[in-house]
């Protein structure tokens, strides 16, 4: 298939294209570089030995995105193109919807208007809401979610579940993932966050490398064995073998129209001091933290109930918590400043 990949220069984009590659697809890049380097797409070449092409722009920008499709004859997309900093969503309300929402219409209208059908939405477990009961199932109703960030992925869903209703060739998944963690065993692309890290894995990384001091843990009062806060991590590299199922899945049901859902994690919920535990064993030393407020929104524990995925897309999250580690800490002390 021809696969346009909006965000592809991203952290998860970039590892799913290079999946891509390796199964054979050819690959479009759509990508402002808001919060990427097209460094990440030349390794992704050089890794794979194949060419991809990259267009710089705004999924905001119909015209852009017209001749992006009148110039290439693309027969998938996989949108990741978003903004996605929790905390950053509720300073910056407006600039979220416009860019989460707003450039996922423009870019379903443009698909319309060529007749592409096959779309893959990436969505998030922040979906579920504050009020869902772990483990996360599919069929859960969706509830309120605590940022606009979050808002913003169960708007496109909705916007998504009526647009294939209203458009009967179009087929569309959306795939909620748990925590995405690791890099590429290479050690050559992995994620690269401006600033200070929100996420807990990038923050731990750049305290082993000496550029922050200690991991602050937020919160040990939780009501979870160790007090510590439990996530479903899951390997990026996995994750993007999950796309690559969406798209067979999309291409072996083609009967299929509508909107499917699926969950892409492990299954399994870890607290932040086992990933602390863990990273020290890849790290081979200890790692310096102290415990800190609880951060607000931040919910107990959740994991994903990843059947659905496992027995319809015949996916699974296969790397074990330390093969994230490790890969995680080949990255970061390869490239200690990122790209
Ligand atoms: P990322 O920021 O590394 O990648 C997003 C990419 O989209 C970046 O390259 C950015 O430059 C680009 N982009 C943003 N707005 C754009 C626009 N208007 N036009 C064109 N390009 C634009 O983030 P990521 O972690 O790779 O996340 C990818 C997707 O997965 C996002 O939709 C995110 O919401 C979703 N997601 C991420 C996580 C996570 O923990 N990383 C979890 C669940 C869902
Ligand atoms: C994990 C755990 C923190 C940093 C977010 C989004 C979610 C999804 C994935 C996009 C929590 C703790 C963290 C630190 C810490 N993204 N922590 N010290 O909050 O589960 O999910 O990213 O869709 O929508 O909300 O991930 O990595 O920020 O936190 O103790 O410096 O680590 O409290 O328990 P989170 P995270």
């Amino acid at each position: 298939m021809k696969v346009l990949v909006t965000g592809g220069a991203g952290y998860i984009g970039s590892h799913t294209v290079l999946t891509l590659l390796a199964e054979n697809h050819s690959v479009v890049v759509f990508d402002n570089l808001c919060n990427s380097s097209i460094e990440a797409i030349k390794r992704v070449e050089r890794l794979s030995g194949k060419s991809v092409t990259f267009i710089q722009g705004d999924v905001c920008d119909k015209a852009q995105l017209n001749e992006l499709f009148i110039g290439h004859d693309i027969d998938a997309v996989i949108h990741f193109a978003a903004l996605k900093a929790v905390g950053q969503s509720t300073q910056m309300p407006l600039e979220y919807y416009q860019n989460n929402v707003y450039g996922s219409l423009c870019l379903l209208e443009v698909m319309q208007l060529h007749q592409v059908n096959n779309f893959v939405f990436s969505s998030s477990a922040t979906v579920y809401g504050e009020e869902a009961q772990p483990p996360y199932l599919e069929t859960i109703k969706l509830g309120t979610t605590a940022s606009p960030y979050g808002a913003t992925k169960v708007m496109v869903e909705r916007i998504i579940e009526d647009f294939v209703k209203a458009n009967n060739a179009f087929r569309a998944v959306s795939l909620r993932y748990f925590n995405p963690i690791g890099a590429h065993e290479s050690g050559e692309i992995g994620e690269d966050p401006l600033g200070i890290p929100n996420n807990l894995l990038p923050y731990i990384a750049q305290v082993a490398v000496g550029k922050r001091d200690k991991l602050s843990i937020f919160g040990n009062d939780y009501d979870t064995e160790d007090g510590t806060c439990k996530r479903d991590y899951l390997h990026v590299m996995d994750l993007a073998q999950g796309h690559v199922a969406a798209l067979d899945w999309l291409e072996n049901n083609p009967n299929f129209n509508g909107a499917e859902v699926f969950n892409l994690g492990t299954g399994n919920a870890v607290s932040v001091l086992e990933i602390v535990a863990a990273f020290e064993q890849a790290y081979g030393k200890t790692l310096a933290y102290e415990f800190a407020p609880r951060r607000s929104g931040d919910l107990p524990a959740f994991w994903a109930d990843a059947s659905k995925a496992n027995s319809q897309l015949n996916w699974q999250a296969k790397r074990s918590l330390l093969q994230m580690m490790t890969d995680t800490w080949r990255w970061q002390s390869n490239n200690p400043n990122g790209y």
